[in-house]
Order: structure tokens, then sequence, then C-alpha cells
């Protein structure tokens, strides 16, 4: 109980857990690329903002450096003077100082004739060989939605520097827009791995739902019922997949019909003879008899016997026949073997009054192995006899047509009927029973020749007219190299 429970919900846990982690593998990685598309948008924001807030200061201070430069003097009252008249430049605080760094103007009035030795100052009025007229000087932070930006540009007169204008500005409002974008960016992020995350749980929950029906599938499978198909729906590589299994259901299915019609017409062509061999024991030892019918008898209990006997060696001939590999297989030509079996059953033909007659010009080699041949030729030939008339005759001709080598079996017995001829390569099957008994036919030779000549990758075909004669035709791809003819 414990091993089939283990069993039945074992694959529905890997389940699970592969869908959580392949859910979760999706939620990850899209989480990493929204938070890299959030950083990136937002930084792309804050750069775009600060190159336009530098424009504007430096402009800004250029346009009073300019005016300043016009100055004959320059001096904290000139400054205040010109430095009045810009009232368009709308900043949070305005400092210019004389070359030194010492303040002649402050909007905020607090470093009004102190020196300001603020690091953009300092920089703006470093004049080295490279940089004779000073610098431009932006420096820019952003915080807690304000926007603090700072600009420093050198007073040049007549090529030198003469002082330096100096801005801040603190935009709330700039920096309020950052913040909003920012959270907009944020909070379509969120949103997008919301819908990830949902779609991800469902996605994998489908997923995991049409494995569940190829495993169920397997489980029904497992119990025996072969007749059992999944339905995937769908068109990927799952729907494949139960295609796959429902072709290998079907195989299966077919043969354990095969082996199951194959025990049964055993069991019951076993046991015929077994039931004959029974009911002449019982009979001898139930009934007075004299001593010429017992001998009878049980020559009749050794005639089944031997039926047994022939019966048993044809089906593990068959089992052979189709567990045997190729790798004996030799390049030989046909007319030795043929002539072999032709001696072989030279006096039963002799006996049933059939004339043999063998044809055996046209032959050419093949690859085959010689015991398979030789198997062949006997099943053929012995029924060429078997189910002869007397007077009749057995031809055994062989030719070449086309890349082909053919074995051509013909007699002028009883033939077969039209209904019948699909089913003579059939193990068991015989035309008339009581005929074939009659004769010892277990109803396996054909069948063991169809499973050799296939597996030798030949074909097999019969033609038979009723009361003319039966025709067998086996081809095999022929083999032109120099062999050995005897
Ligand atoms: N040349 C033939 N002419 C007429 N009927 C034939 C001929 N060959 C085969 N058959 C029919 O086909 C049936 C199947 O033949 P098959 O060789 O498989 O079995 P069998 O001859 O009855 O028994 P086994 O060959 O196993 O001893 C035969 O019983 C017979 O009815
Ligand atoms: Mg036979």
């Amino acid at each position: 109980m414990a091993i089939i429970s283990a069993s039945e919900h074992g694959p529905h846990r890997g389940y699970s857990r592969a869908q959580v982690k392949y859910a979760a593998s999706y939620v990850v990685i899209t989480f990493v690329v929204l938070l890299i598309l959030n950083i990136y948008c937002s930084q792309t924001c804050q750069k775009l903002f600060y190159q336009s807030k530098q424009s504007s200061m430096i402009e800004k201070c250029q346009l009073a450096s300019d005016e300043i430069a016009t100055l004959e003097v320059l001096n904290s009252s000139t400054v205040t003077g010109i430095v009045s008249q810009m009232e368009s430049l709308k900043i949070t605080r305005l400092v210019i100082t004389d070359h030194r760094g010492m303040v002649l103007y402050d909007s905020s009035s607090e470093a009004l004739g102190k020196y300001m030795l603020l690091p953009e100052i300092l920089q703006a009025l470093d004049v080295t060989e490279t940089t004779p007229k000073g610098n431009n000087v932006f420096y820019w932070k952003y915080y807690d939605g304000i926007m603090d930006s700072r600009a420093a540009t050198p007073i040049v007169c007549y090529g030198s520097v003469v002082g330096c204008v100096y801005m801040t500005e603190y935009d709330v409002a700039q920096g309020a827009l950052i913040q909003s974008l920012q959270d907009t960016i944020l909070r379509i992020t969120f949103f997008l791995e919301v819908i990830v995350i949902l779609f991800s749980i469902a996605f994998s929950n489908a997923f995991s739902r049409r494995l569940d029906k190829i495993m169920s599938s397997m489980r029904i499978i497992q119990e025996g019922d072969y007749s059992h198909k999944v339905n995937m729906g769908g068109n990927d590589e799952l729907t494949i997949l139960g295609n796959e299994f429902n072709d290998l259901t079907e195989r299966l299915q077919t043969s354990e019909q095969k082996r199951s019609r194959f025990v049964s017409d055993a069991s019951h062509e076993l046991k015929t003879p077994l039931a004959s061999i029974k009911l002449l024991t019982d009979s001898i030892l139930q009934n007075d008899m004299d001593m010429e019918t017992i001998r009878e008898f049980v020559g009749n209990i050794g005639d089944e016997a031997e039926r047994l006997n022939r019966m048993t060696a044809k089906l593990l001939s068959l089992t052979r026949a189709e567990g045997r590999t190729d790798a004996d297989c030799e390049i030989i030509y046909m007319a030795p073997t043929v002539r072999q079996v032709a001696k072989m059953l030279r006096q039963t033909a002799e006996k049933a009054d059939v004339a043999l007659n063998l044809e055996l010009e046209g032959d050419t080699p093949v690859l085959i192995l010689e015991d398979d041949l030789y198997q062949i030729v006997f099943n053929l030939m012995e029924n060429g006899i078997k189910y002869n008339i007397a007077g009749g005759s057995l031809t055994v001709k062989l030719s070449r047509v086309e890349d082909n080598a053919v074995l051509e079996v013909r007699d002028t017995g009883m033939g077969i009927p039209e209904e019948a001829l699909s089913h003579v390569f059939e193990r068991f099957y015989r035309v008339d029973k009581a005929r074939s008994r009659q004769t010892g036919g277990s109803g396996l030779g054909l069948a063991i020749v169809r499973t050799i000549v296939q597996r030798n990758r030949g074909e097999i075909q019969v033609s038979s007219v009723v009361d003319q004669g039966t025709t067998f035709t086996v081809t095999f791809p022929a083999f032109d190299t120099e062999v050995d003819r005897s």
C-alpha cells in the first residue's frame, strides 16, 4: 500500500516543485530586468534635468559676467549698481567677487566684504596656461525633492580674469517634477511586476495541468488500460509529447493483443494433441482391447506426441527468428540451398507423386544467413508438396529482376481461396484445418517464413487459383560481388 501511494503522489510533488521553480525564476528575471530599466529611466531623467539646468545657469552667469566686464572700475558700489538692473535672473543667491575671491556683491548680504573661497569660485578663478580665461563651473545635487545647483564663471576684462560670478539655486518645482517622474516609473514597474507574477502563476498552472494529464494517463496505462488516449489540445511540444504517448500506447496495445492471441492460439493448438493422447490412453486403460487395437492406439499416441514435438520445435524456431540479429549474415548464392532442400524432400515428393523441377540458372547472390534461407525454401517447398495433388508438380525458379534476386516456388496443387490469402502468413492459420491436421501441419511454417524474409530486408507475396496452384514469390536485394557458387 505504501509503495502504491508513494508512486501515485511522487510525480505530483515533483510537478509543484518544478512549477514553483519555473514561476519563481520567471518572476526574478523580469524583476531584475524591470529594476534595471527603472534605474536607467530615473538616471536618464535626472541627466536631462542636469543638462538643461547646467546650460541655463551658465548662461545666466555669463550674462551677468558680460555685463560686469563692461564696468570701468570693479568695486562693491559699481557692481551693486549693475546687478540691481538684472532682476530677470531669478536665482536664489548671486555673489560677485573680485579676482582674489573677495565678495563685492552678495544678494543675501551674508558674505559682503569677506573672502568667499568656495571650491566653485576657486575653480572659476583658476588661471593656468591651458585655461588663461578661468573656468565655467557647474555643480548639481538632487536630494529630497530639491534640485541644488551652483554655477560660477569668471569675469574677463581685456583678456584677464578680474572676478567671478557665483550663483546658487534651490529649485523645488523641478525637484518635485523629478520626484513625481521617478514615482510614476516605480509605480509602473510594480504594476508590471504584479502582472508578470499573475501571468507566471497562470502559465505554470496551465503547464502543470497539462503535464498532470500525461502523468494520469501514464498511471491508467500502468494499470493495464492500453486503450486510453491522452488529449493534450494546443499545438506545442506537450501536444507532440501527448501524440507520441498515444502512438506508444497504441503499439503497446497491438503487441499486447498479439501476445495474448499468440498465447491463446498456442495453448489451443497444444491442447488438441494432448486431449487426443488423454482420450487414447483412457480408452486403453478402461476397455478390454485386443493387442492389435492397443498397438494401433499406442501408434496414434506416438503420432500425436510427434505432432506436439514438431509444433514446439516450430514455435522455438519462430521465437528464434524474431530475436536473431544480422551479425552472421553472409553473401551467398541461393541455388546450393535449394538443391539441398530438394534432396531432402525428394522422397516425400515421390511418395506424394509430385514432380520436382528446379530452374536455377538466374541465381543471384543475396545477403542472408544460410540457415534462414534453408528455412524459407524448406517451408515453401514442403507446402508445395503437401498441398499438391497426385501427379502434380512443384517448380522452384531463381531469377533476377532489376536489382532484386527472386525465388519463386510454384505448385500445381489445390490452391488457396482468395479470402484466405491474406491470412496464410498468420500464426496457426490453416485453410483446411482437418486436412492440415492430417498432414501434421501446425500453421506456423509461413509465419516463420514471413518473419525471416522481412528480417533479411526481403518481401514475400502469394498468388493462387483454387484447383490450379499456388505461387510464392520471395524477393531480396541483389548483392553483386564475386561469391563462391558451391
Ligand atoms: N502451396 C500451398 N497450396 C495450398 N495451400 C497452402 C500452400 N501453402 C500453405 N497453404 C495453406 O496455408 C496454411 C498455412 O501454411 P503453413 O505452412 O503456415 O502451415 P502448415 O503447413 O499447416 O503447418 P507447418 O508448416 O507449420 O507444418 C496451410 O495450412 C495451408 O492450408
Ligand atoms: Mg507448412
